[in-house]
């Protein structure tokens, strides 16, 4: 479809040039041309609106709209892909649906869905952060947005040519953690999470709930936990080993999550390696006098003058902020890795954190400090009522998955499948990871949201399991080939010319663009958008056109391979949203 609008738009441009001698070169190039797509199918499948042109050459919009359409006609080269027409101010142009099914089909059965003309990031380098947890507790609802954002992003810039890096920075020192290291050291009588047969993340997380309730009936576990820092930052032996072991745990646990919804990262970075690299070069500004010193000894930096505030980089004890760290984080991270940009895709809670941060490391001098980048992303919650968690606030993410999992298993068996899907606990979980990734990629990243586990896994719909069940249903009708009439036909693309075909057909050959918009967005909600449009009109088709037995056997096995595109683009785009595929369902 790129191309066809690259190609009329050229002709366009060089029939507007042909229309004023004077016009100066560039203005009426190709670049220049908006290319619409009609509201309704009768109104052809291009359109361009020619208002803009009326200034330059002086006339009205309709006189040129029917002038270009006249001289798109009289071109051998453009009569051959389709009928121009002026209309009003537009020219709608009808492309020549035998002669283009052709190519559509051709390119999409032919070529990685992508599609060449997609490398417009290749050769840039960029590196997104996301997830980065707290080691003093599972991961929850909100990580699963952060998750499926990043991870989607990621692979969407890669399908877009990038060289991508995913990382992450494990905040697995400070103060909280301490609060769980008390209680479990002053508690926890040697229990392991085997012992006790909880997963390791939780085990650490249940020490963290259990030392809000110690600190309520003892003030001084405030104090103690304080105390148990100071001993982390001398390097106490003691304390080192029990923060490793309770570390371990909660790492484990958080990647055994992330095997199950399918994010994985490229690097871990972990705060205990770098905030000492933050702290030397806030030093080392502080000297250079770009940060100054309060009479308590604390360092800050004013921003006032660039419309943000004061802000301390290092306590007055010579103890690192959340901030410190960050400033460590990226400088490694160039070094590691010299990007052409990072994005940080973190909650909108900290954009105030991230102008800061950013602005900081430019005033230390790294020219690549402009190159960062806040995907700040909205809250999510659920409805009132659904699932509350130990704390009665958060839900852990796996037990979201595990319930949505059981709503799937029960689904399964109500509807009699259980022998036609196989494993059911395995097409049960790919269930809710579809129905609960798509359910959070659906809504623009900057929205507020709420997350309905029952809405999410509705199977008719706007959902995950929907877009499942549509690539189930085609693979089943590959699988059937043999014996139909589709095996006795001959694929011919020309064909293709009623309307639900050719609709199909035209939605199936968008997907680049569709892909190009979500990169320059960042925003994987195009993809699913553009999901559902495919779902919708492959459905039109499925229910208007015979397949496998259409009466005619080269008309089978076209609609056959038509199916077979659908199902290429289907898988693609599903992986680019993190939503498995499923063969049976
Ligand atoms: N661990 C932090 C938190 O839970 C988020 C870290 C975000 N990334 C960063 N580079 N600061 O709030």
């Amino acid at each position: 479809m790129h191309q066809l609008k690259s190609f009329f738009k050229q002709r366009c441009a060089r029939a507007l040039a042909a229309m004023d001698g004077s016009a100066e070169k560039g203005a009426l190039d190709e670049a220049s041309i908006v290319v619409e797509i009609p509201p309704r199918p009768d109104m052809g499948d291009l359109a361009f609106p020619m208002f803009s042109y009326a200034k330059l050459l002086k006339k009205a919009p309709p006189l040129i709209a029917a002038e270009v359409a006249r001289s798109l006609a009289e071109d051998v080269e453009c009569a051959r892909r389709g009928k121009a027409v002026a209309v009003g101010p537009y020219v709608n142009v009808y492309l020549n649906r035998s002669s283009v099914a052709q190519e559509l089909l051709s390119t999409l059965l032919k070529e990685e869905p992508r599609g060449r003309e997609l490398s417009f990031l290749a050769g840039k380098r960029i590196m997104v952060e996301f997830s980065s947890p707290n080691t003093n507790k599972p991961l929850h609802l909100g990580h699963l947005r952060n998750d499926v954002l990043g991870e989607s992003i990621s692979r969407i810039l890669a399908a877009c040519g990038a060289t991508v890096r995913k990382v992450c920075i494990i905040n697995d020192r400070g103060i909280h953690i301490c609060k769980s290291m008390l209680a479990y050291k002053e508690q926890g009588n040697g229990s392991t999470p085997e012992s006790v047969g909880v997963k390791s993340d939780r085990f650490v997380g249940d020490w963290y709930v259990r030392f809000h309730t110690m600190s309520q009936e003892d003030p001084t576990a405030e104090e103690r936990a304080q105390q148990l820092l100071r001993q982390w930052e001398a390097g106490d032996p003691e304390t080192i080993a029990l923060w490793k072991q309770m570390n371990q745990w909660a790492v484990e646990g958080i990647k055994a999550t992330y095997q199950r919804t399918g994010v994985s990262f490229d690097h871990y970075y972990f705060e205990s390696e770098t905030y000492l690299k933050g702290k030397e070069e806030v030093l080392k500004g502080l000297e250079r006098g770009i940060f100054y010193r309060e009479a308590d000894g604390s360092v800050w930096i004013d921003l006032t003058a660039e419309g943000l505030d004061k802000k301390v980089l290092l306590r007055k004890d010579g103890t690192s902020l959340y901030i410190t760290q960050d400033i460590g984080t990226a400088i490694f991270r160039h070094r590691d890795w010299p990007f052409d940009q990072l994005i940080y895709v973190v909650g909108s809670e900290q954009q105030y954190h991230f102008k800061v941060l950013f602005k900081v490391l430019e005033k230390l001098g790294f020219e690549w400090a402009r190159n960062l980048y806040h995907l700040s992303y909205g809250m999510v919650n659920l409805p009132e009522g659904k699932m509350k968690s130990r704390e009665g606030t958060v839900v852990d993410a796996d037990d979201l998955i595990d319930n949505l999992k059981e709503m799937a298993i029960e689904e399964i068996r109500e509807k009699d499948r259980e022998a036609i899907v196989g494993s059911v606990e395995d097409v049960a979980e790919r269930i809710a990871i579809g129905a609960l990734h798509y359910y959070l990629l659906q809504v623009s990243p900057t929205k507020d949201m709420l997350f309905n586990p029952k809405e999410s896994l509705s199977f008719n719909g706007n959902t995950g399991p929907y877009l499942q069940y549509m690539g189930a249903r085609i693979s089943s009708m590959l699988r059937k080939k043999e014996g139909s009439a589709a095996s006795r036909g001959m694929v011919r693309p020309e064909l293709l010319t009623g309307d639900p075909e050719w609709e199909l057909l035209k939605t199936l050959a968008q997907f680049p663009e569709a892909l190009e918009t979500a990169a320059r967005s960042l925003d994987p909600s195009l993809i699913a958008s553009y999901l559902y449009e495919v779902s919708k009109t492959f459905s039109r088709f499925y229910h208007d056109c015979p397949i496998l037995n259409a009466e005619e056997p080269d008309l089978a096995a076209t609609r056959l391979s038509l199916s077979e595109a659908v199902l290429r683009v289907l898988r693609t785009a599903m992986d680019l949203v993190c939503i498995p595929f499923l063969e049976v369902m």
